[in-house]
């Protein structure tokens, strides 16, 4: 996989490999405009979306970005007509199956965030199977928020804290940003340093509300199909032109 994509295979000569982020986190959005621009049916731009996927994973690897984690279905997705809902579920679970192999070869560890007990069943076997079998991979901590909603992983966290505290083992003076981090779905991963939507939209859509308090945002008007290589090349370009101030004076003050 890793050399499978000629095009910017190594990383491009004008970004700074000390200062790449750690993390990138994506929302990918404009699938149905996509499918709609070509005269196809929205679900058309999820299939496509996957390869756009498989690409922006392959080329983290190749270009040394440790983490990637990126929404596929949030809470309120659910909202949608149940045959787009199914469509993707089922993609789901296909792609999941199809690319293990390739996923262990590559050295990807999968890690799936969100309320999956809501999921299939089948597809809950599916993650289970793929998170257990990557546990030991190394090159990339690849992410996938599936019925995943910021405020519902805020909540849960909320009651798992207060059943410890109900049971005697926690004091609710010891409670602080550890703790609570302690019981969010992305616990031990570090937090997203760049945040990339496509297809334009300047919101959150409730992705990582906790974790993404200093993201760097980065929004393109590009579609998620489209978003390829060089459209990441961009962005990563955008974002060493920023600075991270995290509260502190600028350096130009
Ligand atoms: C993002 O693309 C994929 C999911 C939310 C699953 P959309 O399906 O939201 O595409 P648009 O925004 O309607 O174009
Ligand atoms: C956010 O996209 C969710 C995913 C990409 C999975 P949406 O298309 O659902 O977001 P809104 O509805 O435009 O805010
Ligand atoms: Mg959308």
């Amino acid at each position: 996989m890793v050399n499978s994509s000629p095009v910017l295979a190594t990383l491009p000569p004008d970004l700074d490999s000390d200062r790449l982020p750690k993390h990138v986190a994506a929302i990918m959005d404009g699938n149905g405009r996509w499918a709609r621009r070509q005269g196809m049916p929205r679900v058309m731009g999820h299939r496509r979306g996957v390869d756009a996927l498989k690409d922006l994973l392959r080329c983290c690897k190749d270009w040394g970005i440790p983490a990637l984690t990126v929404y596929a279905f949030s809470t309120e997705n659910w909202r949608r007509p149940s045959h787009e809902v199914d469509f993707l579920m089922t993609l789901f679970e296909q792609v999941l199956r199809r690319e293990m192999a390739e996923m262990m070869a590559e050295n990807i560890r999968i890690r799936f965030v969100g309320n999956l007990e809501a999921l299939p069943r089948s597809l809950q076997a599916e993650i289970a199977r793929s998170m257990a079998e990557t546990q030991q991979n190394q090159d990339v901590e690849f992410t996938i928020a599936t019925n995943y909603g910021g405020r519902q992983e805020i909540v849960q966290a909320c009651r798992a804290i207060a059943h410890q505290v109900k049971a005697g083992k926690l004091d609710p003076d010891d409670i602080d940003e550890n703790i609570f981090e302690q019981h969010l779905y992305t616990w031990g991963l570090s937090h997203p340093d760049l945040l990339i939507r496509t297809s334009g939209e300047m919101r959150i859509s409730n992705f990582l509300l906790w974790q993404m308090a200093y993201a760097e945002i980065y929004v393109t008007n590009t579609t998620w199909p489209d978003f390829d290589r060089e459209q990441f090349h961009q962005a990563l370009l955008d974002y060493q032109q920023r600075e991270r101030r995290f509260g502190k004076v600028g350096k130009v003050l």
